[in-house]
């Protein structure tokens, strides 16, 4: 069963009991409008402690002004009833008071330097100190042992490691692997959006991260590959943010650097979508 908790004094007091019985608490933050992706999150939180805490609240402060915060979905009770399938054991639903007493524009904020400002931080900005702000109060509000987010957001999941140990958050961060649809689309709560024509070119996203990967361990450079891959979406109809490989830790790649990742951030019509695809340059 998944309790459903808006009041911080029972979150605080149901988590307490848990940790008191010597229970270890994972948590899945999200914004709700849950697909399978989310679900997988749960079920690997599952694995690493006794109780998953699950929170859905939609953070006005990491969209930016012309954003779809208004519109982007909020689905409760499928929300919810997915959350039971996947044993998650309390869904916390805090409003925007609770998350925010002195109102979001009066926040006291956390802003985590350097890998913030490139890549999504580039084209977002603002929204990556929305995404420190809300991490750091709904891991003071849960008090988790250990925290899930996925791979899809790569650049997210830095930022969180580092507001992890730069804050010490006695908090170990665990990264799931990106869920797929069967033709390599990430799966997204934005894929939605897609109309019936955009749906199959998008799945293009996931094809051209895999020929940034051929090219490199080819022993393309990797300019080339990141041109080439921002053609290549061009041609399909995308508007491209970027197409870029980096590093691991997302600093350029040098002749030396090894272990890299190939990153896509690129609207279809009004849908914007991100992907990525870690590799070995050296291997094949
Ligand atoms: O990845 C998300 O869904 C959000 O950025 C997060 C981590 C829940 C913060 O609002």
């Amino acid at each position: 069963m998944t309790t459903v908790i808006d009041s911080l004094a029972s979150l605080r007091d149901t988590v307490t009991t848990w940790k008191r019985n010597g229970e270890r608490v994972a948590f899945v933050p999200t914004m709700g409008n849950l697909h399978a992706g989310h679900f997988s999150l749960v079920r690997l939180a599952r694995e690493h402690a006794d109780r998953v805490v699950a929170s859905v609240f939609v953070n006005p402060t990491q969209f930016g002004p012309n954003e779809d915060f208004s519109r982007y979905p909020r689905t409760p009770s499928q929300d919810i009833e997915g959350l039971r399938e996947a044993g998650c054991d309390l869904l916390w639903l805090p409003d925007v008071p609770t998350m925010y007493p002195y109102g979001a524009s009066q926040a006291v904020r956390v802003q985590v330097p350097g890998v913030t400002d490139i890549l999504e931080g580039a084209h977002r900005p603002g929204h990556f100190d929305g995404v420190a702000t809300v991490v750091a109060r709904l891991f003071l509000q849960v008090q988790p042992d250990v925290a899930v987010f996925g791979r899809k957001d790569y650049q997210q999941l830095a930022v969180i490691r580092y507001l992890v140990r730069d804050l010490a958050f006695p908090i170990d961060i665990v990264a799931a692997p990106t869920v797929r649809e069967p033709d390599g689309l990430a799966m997204s709560s934005r894929n939605q959006y897609l109309s019936d024509t955009e749906r199959p070119v998008a799945a293009r996203i996931h094809a051209v991260l895999q020929a940034m990967r051929s090219a490199v361990q080819g022993g393309g450079a990797i300019g080339q590959a990141e041109a080439a891959a921002a053609e290549a979406l061009t041609v399909d109809g995308f508007e491209v943010d970027y197409a870029a490989i980096r590093r691991r830790d997302l600093q350029p790649a040098g002749p030396g650097d090894h272990e890299l990742v190939a990153l896509v951030a690129a609207k279809l019509g009004r849908t914007r979508l991100i992907d990525n695809l870690e590799f070995d340059r050296s291997a094949s």
